[in-house]
């Protein structure tokens, strides 16, 4: 059976949810928020020590001005009402992607994380303002700056991700095939899962089914 370390997670279908139940798209974003406390819950029962959540993307400034500053604000809100549940439940938060949001936004961000740095049951890392050619081109500018010879185990010292191992599995909901600028580096060897239910409708049984398969899969990594 293969191990499962890190689970990365495209929680898509918020807004197509929110449209169809509730006849708003922000209404989907705060059904979601629910389910990431569901699966938050799930992946500490099976003991898996890191979950990286696609919560917006350097592509998602393109939307309205209104779902962007009803996202954040959902955001600030959890962060300053769980915190302290999070920390208590020894869970790291780290933040991948540029921090360039609201100053309150900022702050609360930067208190989580050192308030939690220390934690070890479970590291969620938020991608948030996260776009992976940004994160390579950054890179690659950093790395030529540097002494550093050009190789995989240096370059991958200048990603958000540095210190955090590969994903072992996507699981990507909301029936829809692509990978969003996501991870692109990182998923090269990911066995990767697309979930017909939108992220509103996922639950942790969907969430169990798929890591038992997950589980059950040869994988090779090249080799045969
Ligand atoms: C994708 O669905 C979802 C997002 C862009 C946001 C994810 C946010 C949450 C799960 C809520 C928690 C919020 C934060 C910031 C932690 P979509 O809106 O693209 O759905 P669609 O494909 O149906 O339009």
């Amino acid at each position: 059976m293969n191990p499962l370390n890190h689970v990365a997670i495209i929680m898509d279908g918020n807004g197509r949810w929110g449209l169809k139940n509730k006849n708003s798209r922000n209404s989907g974003h705060k059904e979601g928020l629910k389910v990431i406390e569901k699966i938050i819950k799930e992946t500490i029962k099976q003991k898996i020590k890191y979950l990286t959540l696609y919560a917006f993307s350097t592509e998602n400034w393109r939307r309205p001005k209104k779902e962007i500053d009803y996202l954040f604000n959902l955001l600030e809100n959890f962060l300053i009402s769980k915190i302290g549940e999070l920390d208590k439940k020894k869970i790291r938060l780290k933040i991948i992607g540029a921090k360039a949001f609201s100053k309150k936004l900022n702050k609360l961000l930067i208190a989580a994380e050192k308030k939690t740095i220390k934690n070890d049951i479970l590291q969620i890392n938020l991608a948030l303002n996260y776009g992976s050619k940004l994160e390579l081109i950054n890179a690659f500018k950093r790395i030529s700056n540097s002494q550093d010879e050009i190789n995989e185990k240096n370059l991958i010292k200048y990603f958000y991700t540095k210190n955090i191992p590969d994903p072992d599995l996507l699981i990507r909901t909301g029936d829809t095939k692509r990978l969003s600028n996501f991870l692109l580096w990182q998923l090269a060897y990911s066995e990767i899962y697309f979930e017909k239910k939108l992220w509103p409708e996922f639950n942790e049984n969907d969430y169990i089914k798929i890591i038992k398969k997950f589980k059950r899969i040869k994988r090779n990594f090249g080799k045969i």
